[in-house]
């Protein structure tokens, strides 16, 4: 049933439990297991999970301390867990033939060696992460900084992810994967509820958003109310960039700053996509508030000198029946890039897709594994707003060519790259890289 809007509030994913906690690490253990979950009001849908809600628990770490997480399959068939944007050694990774077997655990270390920053986890089995992300499997992972607190943005409950995606259903609540089946009716999901709202203090909050959806690209807006962003995929950017509308493709996330202390108790504020509303903000009452944004975030280290540039060309495969990187489909034996463990590389991204090609103009985002990058231009201009920080996916629209600068530190190991339009990527757009030493 098409849901009303506005009629569900819009929950807070719970905040997983450590097991254990040693002097330097976190210690947890997570099932991933199918559940009934509620998702339209008064209807249950079935799910693949992490935890057994339909939006996993988030798990927070800090920078510099370790989280480890035993990952238990009691799903009826093999999967995996990817940290996305984490800076994770290759066996922890989730790469996509790396799979845990159905009643099988396995020990994932995440080392946090890494900026404070808004990362996820989602299912990454090869040729089954599209349809297991869109049934459920994804969750929040925040990681805080050493000096975050001293910055004064809101904080405790103040703070919220908010994990948005698309989601088309059958007449009894089923997920269907399939966008043309003609029963499929579209909703939009905020934290895993349809068009909900979201009792608000009036104060300022910093949300978090996602795009979890594996296909739709969101063009967000307040009803022209000001969105300070302060973070992007990899952080805290430098300086805070106010806005009135954002783009959020798959996978992307955007922190952004919104101060509902500016409005009357009992206003409501409007989160719109392009093709309606998202979710609503229900003003509910005046609270002492002494967050703010401050003009300087973050500073970030200077672009080394780099020597090498690769080109990724994005685009439907020479065969015309599968997407591909540089005309070549994903091919597990073959590693399309070897690097120096270390080294700093400029990519240079081409969607070839463009609208005069065959098939029309076609969006595709670009995803690396293993680090964040930055982003140096598109089409020769400078990057969009939002991009003067880090960043782990981006959006490459038609046409568009953008560069893109990675510094590749980490482990040996092969790590995928990939369209994180996941259709894209299970047809073939995705390739690999390895680090050497
Ligand atoms: Cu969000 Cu290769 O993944
Ligand atoms: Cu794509």
């Amino acid at each position: 049933q098409a849901a009303q809007p506005f009629t569900v509030r819009m929950p807070v994913p719970r905040v997983a439990t450590p097991v254990r906690r040693t002097a330097d690490t976190d210690v947890y253990t997570l099932a991933l297991r199918p559940a009934q979950v509620e998702i339209l009001p008064g209807t249950t849908t079935a799910a693949l999970t992490y935890g057994g809600t339909f939006v996993g628990p988030t798990i927070k770490a800090r920078t510099g301390r370790k989280v480890q997480v035993t990952y238990v399959n009691a799903l009826d068939k093999p999967a995996n867990v990817h940290l996305h944007g984490g800076h994770v050694p290759p066996e922890s990774d989730g790469y996509p033939m790396d799979l845990i077997a159905v009643g099988a655990s396995r020990t994932f270390d995440y080392p946090n060696r890494q900026a404070g920053s808004t990362l996820w986890y989602h299912d990454h089995t090869h040729h089954m992460e599209a349809e297991h992300v869109y049934r459920g499997m994804h969750g929040f992972y925040l990681v805080e900084g050493p000096q975050e607190r001293r910055l004064g943005l809101p904080r405790g409950r103040h703070d919220v992810p908010i994990m948005l995606r698309d989601a088309h259903f059958d007449a009894t609540g089923g997920l269907i994967l399939d966008v043309e089946h003609p029963e499929a009716r579209s909703t939009l999901l905020a934290n895993g509820r349809p068009l909900p709202y979201f009792p608000v203090d009036a104060a300022g909050y910093r949300l978090r958003l996602l795009n979890s959806s594996i296909h739709r690209i969101f063009r967000l807006d307040l009803g022209g109310v000001e969105m300070v962003q302060i973070a992007s995929d990899g952080g805290l950017l430098p300086e805070p960039v106010p806005r009135t509308t954002l783009t959020l493709a798959p996978a992307e996330r955007a922190e952004i700053v919104v101060d509902f202390g500016r409005h009357a108790i009992g206003s409501k504020l409007v989160l719109s996509d392009a093709k309606g509303p998202v979710m609503r903000f229900d003003v509910t009452r005046r609270v002492p508030d002494t967050s703010r944004v401050p003009s300087t975030l973050r500073t970030l280290p200077p672009l080394p000198a780099s020597p090498t540039t690769r080109r990724m060309k994005l685009g439907v495969a020479p065969s015309k029946t599968a997407y591909a990187i540089n005309d070549l489909t994903w091919d597990a034996d073959r590693v399309d890039a070897r690097i120096t463990e270390g080294t700093s590389e400029i990519w240079e991204i081409y969607n070839a897709d463009t609208v005069d090609s065959e098939f029309g103009g076609i969006d595709h985002t670009f995803h690396l594994h293993l680090v964040q990058f930055r982003v140096l231009d598109r089409d020769g201009g400078p990057p969009l707003p939002g991009e003067s920080g880090f960043k782990d996916t981006v959006l490459v629209r038609p046409g568009e060519r953008m560069r893109i600068q990675a510094t590749f530190t980490g482990w040996p190991g092969r790590y995928v790259y990939h369209c994180h339009m996941q259709e894209h990527n299970v047809a073939g757009m995705m390739a690999q890289l390895e680090i050497v030493r």
